[in-house]
């Protein structure tokens, strides 16, 4: 029984108990005039009864008694701190607030019962925060920020689970940048604290710093400091070349234009002894495979190989004359050489008063180049003759001749000399005075002449015999006179003019048909020198005795 039912009890007794007829008219008239939640009660001065609201209620105790909300003086004041006051029906009752428990572990109570609100250590359950959060607890909450390692996401620092979406994700730095000349060793990880370690690309070696990069709090890697140099330094130089194409490790050489290598590697590699192994190619000026190609002594060529040295080419060397005084002459020939040299050398047998165009085919270049010679004219042969001496005015001189393939631009001229003590006779003089010239007294004059491809093998000439010799009148000897006979071959093609003389005979002009033999004759004759002046030679020749 609580203290209101006793109260009430106590009432309805001393209400029984207490019944007087006229007095007790009045008195029950208070009473029974009590509000519902109103106790009737004796005055202080026993004067009477009285009508008093209940506890809890506040009014006159008859018309109305109201409820009286205690929590209305503030919920810390009368429930305490972090609290809730509710307020009931003549009473109220008091709850922690969120985050705070009460000490008596009920869900409410009164604050006269000695229970408090503490605060509730929210961090004690683990995983409040979430993976990778660290929990701070507070009064009468907590809240969460992020671990090393580990950022914010959806939302900001600090951050309460049940309130935001933020949490904590893992920080991932991503695959590292890259580094100039580097190659990254592969990366065990890409979270917070991870190290990526470069090494050093071929052709660089390490010289300082550091050579690794660490995933930092903030997601991003450290940047290296390390520092590369090349090892072999800048691309080597090689004389008239250019480079195509390098890195560090590799250069790729070219000879520039207008020279060329005909072996040899065209790639320098930086070794490990930090040194270029250069490129082998040498780049030569280009070149024909047959240059500077020049006629030397008419008939012989001289020409600078261009080519790889160790090569053998084969040259074919082909020549063709032909003569405009001769147009059924064709010479044609070929030779071929071959030859590992740079600078040759070839004669040919080239014929004389010769055009001769020859060309020179490098076979396995397949160049081709080409020359002409003119070919000069040489001194001509002279016939075989033997010397005689004749004791007669017509003596019968004779001659024999090979056939010479300059037949037919040369001449064979008879001279006649009269003896007069020392003479002088010039074979190459092309001045012809003849006897029934101007001259006063011709010292020399030309007997006969005859064109050489028309005499035969062999041939005889009558000195003297009134004849004309290709123009050239054979006049008789002067009685008594001594004469040398000199017979010239001549060979003339423009204006060029070559001979060559030889003493055919000795005269002595004899008045009488008288013979006498050539042999007799000699004792008769003194000592003389007949000088004669070829284009080439000098033929001394004396007089036997
Ligand atoms: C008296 O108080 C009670 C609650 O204690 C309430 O239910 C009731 O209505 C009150 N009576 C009047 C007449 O106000
Ligand atoms: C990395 O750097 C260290 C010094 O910090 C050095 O000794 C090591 O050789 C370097 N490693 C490479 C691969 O370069
Ligand atoms: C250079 O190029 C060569 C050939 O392409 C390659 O093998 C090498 O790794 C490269 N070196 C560097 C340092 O780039
Ligand atoms: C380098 O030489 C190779 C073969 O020796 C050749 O194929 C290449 O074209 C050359 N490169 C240059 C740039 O000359
Ligand atoms: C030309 O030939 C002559 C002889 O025939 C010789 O003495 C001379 O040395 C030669 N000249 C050259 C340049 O070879
Ligand atoms: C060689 O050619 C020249 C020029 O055409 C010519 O004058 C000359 O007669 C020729 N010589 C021969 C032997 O054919
Ligand atoms: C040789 O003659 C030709 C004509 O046949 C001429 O063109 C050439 O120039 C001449 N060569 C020399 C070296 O005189
Ligand atoms: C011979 O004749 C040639 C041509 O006329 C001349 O050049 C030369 O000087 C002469 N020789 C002598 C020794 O007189
Ligand atoms: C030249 O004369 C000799 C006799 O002296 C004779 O035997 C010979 O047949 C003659 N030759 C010619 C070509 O007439």
């Amino acid at each position: 029984m609580d203290e209101g039912t006793k109260s009430m009890i106590v009432f309805f007794l001393l209400f029984v108990f207490s019944g007087k007829p006229a007095e007790g008219q009045s008195l029950l008239d208070v009473c029974s005039t009590c509000h519902a939640n109103a106790t009737c009660d004796d005055k202080s001065d026993g004067s009477g009864k009285v009508c008093n609201c209940k506890y809890g209620f506040v009014g006159n105790g008859r018309t109305f008694c109201q409820d009286k909300d205690e929590c209305q003086i503030g919920s810390s004041k009368i429930c305490g701190q972090h609290t809730t006051c509710h307020n009931t029906f003549g009473s109220y009752y008091c709850t922690c607030l969120a985050g705070y428990s009460p000490s008596n572990n009920m869900a409410v109570f009164i604050p006269n019962d000695g229970t408090h609100c503490q605060d509730i250590d929210e961090c004690g359950i683990t995983g409040q925060c979430g993976e990778g959060a660290q929990c701070r607890n507070l009064e009468g909450s907590f809240d969460c920020s992020c671990q090393v390692g580990y950022k914010i996401h959806n939302g900001v620092e600090p951050f309460n689970p049940l309130r935001d979406k933020a949490s904590c994700k893992v920080v991932n730095c991503g695959p590292p940048a890259l580094l100039e000349d580097t190659v990254l060793v592969p990366v065990t990880g890409t979270t917070y604290s991870s190290v990526a370690t470069f090494i050093c690309d071929e052709g660089f070696v390490w010289r300082r710093g550091d050579n690794s990069s660490v995933c930092g709090a903030e997601g991003l890697w450290s940047k290296p400091d390390m520092v590369c140099e090349a090892k072999c330094g800048p691309a080597p130089f090689l004389a008239n070349s250019e480079v195509v194409w390098h890195n560090r490790s590799v250069v790729i050489h070219r000879c520039v234009a207008g020279y060329h290598s005909w072996r040899g590697s065209n790639v320098s590699v930086c070794g490990s002894s930090r040194e270029w192994q250069k490129a082998t190619l040498r780049c030569i000026e280009i070149k024909p495979p047959i240059n500077h190609l020049l006629i030397f002594n008419e008939s012989c060529l001289q020409w600078k190989a261009e080519k790889y040295e160790e090569d053998t080419e084969v040259y074919k060397v082909t020549y063709t004359g032909s003569r405009d005084y001769q147009r059924s002459f064709y010479d044609k020939r070929k030779r071929f050489l071959s030859s590992k040299a740079d600078q040759l050398k070839l004669c040919l047998g080239l014929l004389p008063v010769t055009n001769y165009s020859i060309t020179i085919t490098a076979t396995s270049a397949k160049f081709t180049a080409s020359v002409t010679t003119n070919t000069s004219l040489p001194v001509p042969p002279g016939p075989v003759v033997y010397y005689r001496e004749f004791d007669t005015p017509l003596p019968t001189l004779s001659l024999r001749r090979s056939p010479n393939t300059l037949d037919l631009i040369s001449l064979y001229q008879v001279f006649v000399l009269p003896v007069e003590g020392f003479m002088m006779f010039n074979c190459s003089s092309p001045a012809i005075a003849l006897p029934l010239s101007t001259l006063k007294s011709p010292a020399e004059y030309i007997t006969a002449q005859f064109e050489v491809h028309r005499v035969g093998t062999e041939m005889n000439l009558t000195i003297g015999d009134g004849l004309l010799y290709g123009g050239f009148y054979n006049a008789p000897l002067e009685s008594g006179k001594n004469y040398y006979i000199i017979l010239r071959a001549v060979s003339q093609w423009k204006s060029a003019f070559k001979s060559s003389c030889v003493l055919w005979a000795k005269v002595t002009a004899t008045s009488y048909a008288l013979r006498v033999s050539s042999l007799s004759a000699v004792a008769t004759i003194g000592l003389v020198a007949v000088v004669i002046w070829g284009g080439y030679s000098i033929h001394w020749c004396f007089k036997k005795t």
